[in-house]
């Protein structure tokens, strides 16, 4: 018996020197002074012995267990301490590195350009309304006053869905959602996406945006709309530019014009951005046709009104020199964060 308890000794010894961590001298534990360990398992046979063996037996038992206790609290205690540095080496910070600064996000200098003109109307009492991208036939077209043969009607021109439906290629059908739920005096803009079928180039993107108004009252007229528009020109170019407009042709506003300001650039000498001219052509407005305002069921002799609409990326292009329209698009961020 004292033979077995050497070796359980040397045996537990070797593999103490091996083990390292915690599950390994546990398991060490286990199988030497558990329940069913080797240890216990010869104490319990010492019932058979006679008193004289069982003394000392039980002395050299007592001796070998102490020595694989102290041992095995010495190898957890250096366990412990072994997995503690390996946590501290895992949650190791250095307080002294330097922040990282989130980049931060700039505004598209479409939306700059669409929230600097939406707010010279919001100042002049205009409220903004929203109407589809996907719109009817009949209010992109029939209902202002386009007929079956209006050039803007042709496939080459239109992305149609269906017979019916479309995408709207103007910001001018909102003024028939308005006029159809809302009672004069109206006085709103609509910003807003619009899609023609032209190929990209310099000029030309197959999605744009503009900006409508419609204003309809008793006794509204056509000094309403200069004075209206010329106030917002100046507003958003500077106070000295000037304004002239010129007759011009749309199916839902008659008379129709076209408003040129002075060139803000060269302020009116002629340069390059207004080609010489020393005007720049801005918008289209007009009064609003009688066949529109019958569309919202209006007493023509009694309410009159004016419209406009403009070409958000026109005026963004000339207010920033941009000289090609598809640099809008492609959000590159080196020319996106030069509008911060
Ligand atoms: N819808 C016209 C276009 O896309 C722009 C326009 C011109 C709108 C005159 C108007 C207006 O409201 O009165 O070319």
């Amino acid at each position: 018996m004292q033979a077995q308890l050497n070796r359980i000794l040397e045996e537990a010894k070797a593999q103490l020197e091996q083990a390292s961590s915690h599950a390994e001298l546990e398991e060490i534990r286990i199988k030497v002074l558990g329940k069913k360990g080797q240890l216990t398992e010869i104490l319990r046979g010492m019932g058979k012995l006679s008193p004289e063996e069982r003394k000392t037996t039980g002395q050299i038992a007592n001796q070998v267990r102490a020595e694989i206790e102290g041992m095995l609290n010495e190898k957890f205690e250096a366990a412990k301490k072994a997995a503690k540095q390996a946590q501290f080496r895992l949650e190791k910070l250095d307080v002294t590195e330097p922040g990282k600064a989130p980049t931060l996000g700039v505004k598209h200098p479409l939306t700059i350009t669409m929230e600097e003109i939406s707010r010279v109307f919001k100042n002049m009492g205009f409220s903004i309304v929203e109407g589809p991208e996907v719109e009817t036939v009949f209010n992109n077209f029939d209902a202002l006053n386009a007929g079956p043969n209006h050039p803007a009607r042709d496939m080459t021109d239109t992305f149609y869905i269906t017979e019916d439906i479309l995408l709207r290629t103007q910001t001018s059908p909102v003024q028939v959602r308005t006029l159809l739920k809302q009672d004069p005096p109206i006085k709103v803009i609509s910003p807003g996406r619009c899609f023609r079928c032209d190929t990209p180039d310099a000029t030309h993107s197959p999605m744009f945006h503009q900006i409508e108004g419609l204003v309809v009252d008793e006794g509204i007229t056509m000094a309403d709309l200069k004075g209206t528009l010329d106030s917002f020109a100046k507003q958003l170019f500077g106070t000295s530019t000037k304004t002239k407009f010129r007759p011009h042709h749309f199916p839902f506003t008659e008379p129709s014009a076209e408003m040129d300001v002075s060139c803000f650039k060269c302020g009116g000498k002629g340069c390059r951005v207004c080609k010489g001219s020393g005007w720049i052509e801005i918008l289209g407005c007009g009064m609003v046709h009688p066949n529109v305002l019958k569309v919202g069921n209006l007493d023509t002799e009694k309410y009159t009104g004016f419209a406009f609409g403009m070409g958000v990326e026109r005026v963004a292009m000339l207010k920033y020199g941009v000289d090609d329209i598809r640099l809008f698009y492609e959000n590159d961020m080196r020319f996106i964060n030069q509008f911060k």
